[in-house]
């Protein structure tokens, strides 16, 4: 009998590079998977274009009245969205906003986020620049599952990744994504695979 896929809602506001790994990765058959819809809260996000050149259904939901954050009828919205989809695992991926209470106890446990810095150093907006700016050696990347904090949360996989005395922060951003485009799918494959197990704070694998 075939293995059932788990069904994915990808949230995102930017160019989604990292949406196009989980396709890719989705398509070669290493992610046991189906990503069910992409959601931005920007219009003409490109990964909406990424997700309809790939047949994925692209959907934008306007975040309602707050910068940073979705208002309560967006959240409901959003959390509706992924729901009638069928959606069991929610991936944030590049969404610039935070999730608060209702979407996160709508899938406990169950949204995960992928940041550019070694957490818990550098939340935050523009971690590698942060990083670069502190002078650190080495930073990276950290996917983990969501809580109410911004870019808090048990960490599933961290890689690691040199900082260069010539780094630009586009160079060193550079050389995070290209990290964070191994780890990304390899977590969804985990969870997919139900590997993952969730011990108090601690995320043992498999
Ligand atoms: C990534 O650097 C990720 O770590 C952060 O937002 C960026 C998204 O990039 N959360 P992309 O849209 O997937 O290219």
């Amino acid at each position: 009998m075939e293995k059932p896929l788990l069904k994915i809602g990808v949230l995102g506001s930017g160019k989604g590079s990292n949406l196009q790994s989980i396709i890719d990765n989705v398509a070669a058959g290493k992610i046991p998977a189906r990503i069910a819809c992409v959601i931005s809260d920007v219009t003409d996000a490109y990964i909406l274009e990424r997700a309809r050149n790939h047949g994925i259904e692209a959907i934008y939901l306007p975040p309602g009245r707050y910068k940073t954050r979705l208002d309560k009828e967006a959240e409901t919205k959003y959390v509706k969205c992924l729901k009638d989809r069928g959606a069991e695992l929610v991936v944030l991926a590049g969404f610039m906003r935070m999730l608060k209470e209702d979407f996160i106890n709508a899938f406990p446990n169950r949204i995960i986020n992928i940041h550019p810095s070694l957490l818990p150093a550098f939340r935050g907006l523009e971690a590698w620049k942060q990083a670069l700016d502190y002078g650190v050696k080495h930073t990276g990347c950290t996917v983990h599952f969501v809580e109410l904090g911004m870019d808090t949360g048990p960490i599933i996989m961290q890689a690691v990744v040199p900082v260069e005395d010539d780094d630009t922060p586009e160079t060193l951003h550079q050389r995070i994504q290209v990290e964070e485009h191994k780890i990304y799918p390899e977590v969804i494959r985990l969870i997919a695979e139900k590997r993952t197990e969730l011990v108090g704070r601690k995320v043992r694998i498999r």
